[in-house]
């Protein structure tokens, strides 16, 4: 039975924690905080019941190497910002000094450990690493939504390690949210989908293209998809070893009623810094020597009619660079058709690190009916799938 933070008694103990906290920083300041806020009425739970708190997550894809720009200190000083209340800090999460601070906490302190994906046991879910990692603490809670759908050590393995384990108020949330979404939802459905992470989202859309009425591609995946139908979509990003499955995409969504819709103009540029090279172009004219960056004009006017025809919602993934202003339209104007599908009673539900971060720079976290701290997790859920770090705490 999968418990939760509120089947523990947590006065006087050590609690890990796994939180999410791969948000985006630059020059050494976070840039969005929504993912460590969303962890703080955990922690905060644990340090009013008396307990002391070790948190523990990853950041990017440093690939098992020590890389010091995704070093955990920046957002270390966010937390202790936020929370106010100083943070102690290990730069190793195993080492015996960094245990030696955990087990030296006294109630009401929070020790943060620097990011395990330094260490390439983590992905591994290594178990020798996840001992270590449970040393730790007494009790196991794993608040980390965004990455539960990630079989790694600090998540899933080191859950054999404890008695007392369970998922914190974050996790609880939104579980319960989107399960119930998925139990009955209005129809008909539609599934935006953009970002660059398009391996982990491939093998959903093969899943979604029976569940969903409508699927929508935007953001950097979408030229893989265009490049599988013959277009010639110049220097844009390009994953050529997911072709073949873009292309069985396509031929399923052909006999299933084209539910499959991929932009028709794109914002392109010589490259993403040459900005006075940006022009819009049809999909079939993007010359050689232009990079597609946003969807155009045309593509958010479909994309539109599409949307609010629908009654439930899921976006995944920015349609753009949306970093830089230059690209951020179509991301923003997705975002502000979602806010008017909402108002008109449609079920919205957003997800994904960069997402929520997009939707929350333009202040419309609260226009929309959900937003998930959760990408790959929350479609991961939305398709039926298991969550493996669900599954290791009995759930
Ligand atoms: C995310 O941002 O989607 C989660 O933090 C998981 O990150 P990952 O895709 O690098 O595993
Ligand atoms: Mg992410």
């Amino acid at each position: 039975m999968l418990k939760t933070i509120n089947n523990f008694d947590l006065k006087n103990k050590r609690v890990l924690i796994r939180v999410d906290f791969n948000v985006p920083i630059s020059n050494g300041i976070v840039n969005d905080d929504f993912r460590i806020r969303a962890a703080l009425p955990t922690i905060n739970h644990c340090l009013e019941s008396g307990a002391s708190v070790v948190l523990m997550s990853h950041l990017g894809r440093p690939k098992g190497q020590v890389v010091p720009d995704l070093s955990l200190i920046p957002v270390g000083e966010k937390l202790a910002e936020l929370i106010e209340l100083p943070i102690k800090f290990s730069d190793n999460c195993v080492s015996e000094d960094a245990r030696d601070v955990s087990l030296g906490l006294r109630h009401g302190e929070i020790h943060l450990l620097e990011n395990l994906r330094f260490h390439e046991e983590e992905t591994d879910n290594d178990l020798r690493f996840s001992e270590l990692l449970s040393k730790h603490g007494e009790i196991f809670i794993n608040d980390a939504f965004g990455t539960a759908h990630r079989p790694h050590a600090s998540n899933v393995g080191v859950s054999k390690y404890f008695l007392h384990k369970g998922i914190g108020f974050l996790f609880e949330k939104e579980l319960q949210y989107l399960s119930s979404v998925i139990k009955r939802p209005k129809r008909p459905m539609a599934l935006v989908l953009g970002g660059a992470k398009i391996e982990t989202k491939l093998k959903l859309i093969n899943k979604f293209i029976d569940e969903a009425d409508i699927i929508i591609i935007g953001g950097g995946m979408a030229f893989t998809f265009l490049k599988a139908k013959g277009i010639n979509i110049g220097g844009s990003l390009l994953d050529e070893s997911m072709l073949s499955t873009a292309s069985e995409i396509i031929e399923k969504s052909r006999k299933v009623n084209n539910r499959l819709h991929l932009p028709i103009d794109v914002i392109a540029s010589k490259s993403l810094d040459d900005i006075n090279s940006i022009k819009e172009f049809r999909i079939d004219s993007i010359p050689k020597t232009m990079s597609g960056f946003d969807i155009g004009s045309a593509t958010i006017e479909k994309y539109s009619k599409l949307l609010m025809s629908s009654k439930t919602i899921v976006w995944n993934g920015p349609m753009g660079v949306f970093e830089k202003t230059e690209y951020e339209n179509g991301t923003l104007k997705i975002a502000e058709i979602l806010t008017e599908a909402n108002e008109e009673g449609s079920t919205v539900i957003v997800g994904g690190g960069d997402t929520a971060a997009a939707v929350k720079s333009y202040n419309l976290i609260d226009k929309m009916s959900h937003v998930s701290t959760g990408g790959g997790a929350s479609l991961e859920l939305l398709s039926g799938n298991r969550l493996p770090s669900v599954e290791a705490l009995g759930g």
